[in-house]
């Protein structure tokens, strides 16, 4: 690895909207990384998150998360990973963010405005999503920042202009 991050993986944390998944993989492009991702990784091991929302119930969706993330992070090659925007809840899952670069993708409420909608694909935002995502995120914001070795705001800059913040923060 010559990119100079030590062979860590560089782990992208923050609220649902902020773009983990797509600023990951223009980042990983930039880096030569594989990229990959836990909701995906989750869809491909037990099908879409909504429905197994309404089969098994959050707990067991963070259970089985908890699964995915560790088995992303024990990747052999360092990658970029983009994390649920739940995965920090789980303690064991931030126990093992101490060996990575963890970056979070921060956003304002405006902003989840303009990128969540209705917010149909996230079970966890219900019927009323934009007040539910201020609350998750009021919830969740300590866990991301006390994880994070860096903060990037994704307010504005394009995808790509994003990327290299992160490259030259990190
Ligand atoms: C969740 C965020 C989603 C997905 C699931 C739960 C959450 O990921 O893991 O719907 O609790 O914040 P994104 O952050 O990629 O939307």
């Amino acid at each position: 690895d010559d990119d100079g991050f030590e062979g860590r993986n560089i782990v992208l944390i923050g609220p649902m909207g902020s773009g983990k998944s797509t600023v990951g993989s223009a980042l990983a492009r930039r880096l030569g990384r594989p990229h990959v991702d836990s909701d995906q990784f989750f869809v491909a091991r037990h099908g879409a998150i909504p429905e197994y929302f309404l089969a098994h119930g959050e707990a067991a969706f963070r259970a089985e998360e908890e699964r995915v993330v560790a088995d992303l992070l024990d990747s052999p090659r360092p990658s970029v990973v983009s994390l649920g925007g739940g995965a920090v809840l789980s303690a064991a899952t931030r126990g093992l963010l101490r060996g990575h670069l963890v970056v979070m993708l921060d956003m304002s409420l405006e902003q989840a405005h303009r990128r969540i909608g209705d917010g149909s694909t996230r079970p966890v935002l219900g019927e009323h999503p934009m007040q539910r995502w201020a609350e998750v995120y009021a919830e969740r914001e300590p866990l991301y920042r006390g994880a994070a070795d860096v903060v990037i705001d994704s307010a504005d800059a394009t995808v790509p202009q994003r990327a290299v913040t992160i490259v030259e923060a990190l």
